[in-house]
């Protein structure tokens, strides 16, 4: 009997495809809608914020995606990443369950986003792009992008959530480090920006403020794009290396998941470990039970509401049916900035009522606290959003130890906390709040749906 603790997979084995879940889906995804004519829209429609690629893959219908070559060169860098099995959680939790995690924090950003960071430059950079514009919450974001700019030689501006703005100035410094500006937002340097500080001058802000003005930028400059860190299907198609590598992995480990969990912003980390299982399930092999762990505060996959909404709180994207808790929609300040966002990705939303995933919603005290006991035992310290994850995976393992039963859990921890040391302090001090979301905000930005959500 061996005691591996790392799996690792040769560089030759890096995923040659991205895996493309919408053909095994038994319903396709609902079409993205223009705001004006609640028509579906057209590749023309989203050109002036995408290269066309980006668009193709966007919409794209067959299984598996080339990535080209440029692309996995860069992912050598850190891919395949390890996969680890948590031997020293399950003695500490005294649990029958196997775990195993997949550590994407070893990117030089510190988490999963270079996956999808990287593919969009080089498509960018084909294009003839010369600048990106975006949004970022926890930081890990606009990092990754800083970095996948400097790589393929492109200016990245970066509108930072006020409130991960101020509680992260290392994750500013990196960003520029690499080149990029990161800004404040709200910002007064664009309309939408200038419209919440006119409302709210001490607004937190939020994502979905934050691609507003990423986007105005993006569609007011013909050699600028926009690039978004989730939500969109080509982000979680790129993010799929993540479960397709961690299947030949476990496949080493003469093992198959029983359960999958991971955390949930836009849905990209989620997918990108989930969808190759979903996958092949859909197509006549295991099932697992697939959980998406999500905040208290920000509950858009356990309150939202499946329907049409902006992807942004300035009404300047197209219309994307998911579940979603209403544009307006301001979370209460917490520390995973990461999962900040009003909407989830029309394909995890999707597949939720397809009913192939479970969601559930933790306090953000919970998630320190299984993020500190992970840290204390298995030496990495997550991220506030990884945390999410850990507490799903600690409490199903607690589960498997009152049941008396031994099953095969794997999640995903999607990035490393060194950036979020404030979190921690805070933590520490026992100064953390589970601050609730204003349940009159939530109904009022839910009454607030285009009309085509009544349909
Ligand atoms: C480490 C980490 N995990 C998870 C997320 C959530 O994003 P997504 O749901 O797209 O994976 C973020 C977002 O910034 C993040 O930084």
């Amino acid at each position: 009997m061996t005691d591996t603790v790392k799996y690792l997979l040769d560089e030759e084995k890096l995923p040659k495809d991205w895996y493309n879940i919408v053909p095994d889906l038994p319903r396709s995804p609902e079409p993205v809608l223009h705001p004006g004519t609640m028509q579906p829209v057209g590749p023309q429609d989203l050109e002036p914020l995408f290269p066309m690629a980006l668009i193709q893959q966007e919409v794209a219908n067959e299984r598996a995606i080339e990535i080209p070559e440029p692309i996995r060169s860069v992912y050598r860098q850190w891919r395949p990443s390890p996969l680890y099995r948590a031997r020293r959680l399950e003695r500490a939790l005294d649990t029958p369950a196997r775990i195993y995690y997949k550590y994407e924090g070893a990117s030089p950003a510190g988490s999963h986003k270079p996956n999808t960071a990287v593919a969009q430059a080089f498509y960018n950079k084909e294009a003839g792009v010369r600048r990106l514009t975006t949004e970022t919450g926890a930081g890990q974001w606009g990092s990754a992008l800083a970095f996948a700019g400097a790589l393929f030689g492109l200016e990245v501006r970066v509108y930072m959530v006020r409130v991960s703005f101020d509680q992260k100035p290392y994750r500013k410094a990196m960003m520029e480090a690499w080149g990029a500006q990161c800004v404040a937002s709200p910002s007064s340097e664009t309309e939408a920006g200038r419209r919440i500080l006119a409302e709210h001058p001490e607004s937190p802000g939020s994502l979905g403020i934050a691609i507003s003005e990423a986007v105005e930028i993006a569609a007011q400059h013909a050699d600028t794009k926009y690039s978004l860190g989730s939500v969109l299907n080509h982000v979680l198609l790129h993010q799929t290396v993540i479960g397709q590598e961690a299947m030949a992995q476990l496949e080493m480990a003469g093992d198959y998941p029983d359960i999958i969990v991971g955390c949930t912003g836009g849905g990209s980390n989620f997918a990108g470990i989930a969808f190759p299982f979903i996958g092949a399930g859909l197509r006549g092999g295991p099932k697992p039970r697939i959980i998406a762990c999500e905040p208290s505060a920000c509950p858009t996959l356990t309150r939202g509401k499946y329907a049409y909404d902006f992807g942004d709180t300035g009404h300047l994207t197209p219309l994307v049916k998911m579940h979603t808790l209403g544009s307006t929609f301001v979370p209460p300040g917490f520390h995973a900035g990461g999962l900040r966002y009003h909407g989830m990705a029309p394909l995890v939303s999707l597949i939720q009522e397809l009913g192939l995933i479970e969601s559930r919603a933790y306090t953000q005290i919970a998630c320190f606290e299984a993020g500190v006991q992970f840290a204390r035992i298995e030496g990495i310290l997550p991220a506030p959003e990884a945390n999410h994850a850990v507490r799903g995976a600690i409490d199903e393992a607690l589960r498997c130890k009152e049941e008396g039963v031994s099953r095969t859990i794997l999640f995903n921890l999607s990035g490393h906390g060194h950036f979020d040391m404030q979190a921690y302090i805070d933590n520490m001090a026992g100064r953390l709040e589970d601050r609730a979301y204003d349940e009159a905000q939530l109904s009022a930005a839910l009454a607030d749906l285009p009309p085509v959500a009544a349909e």
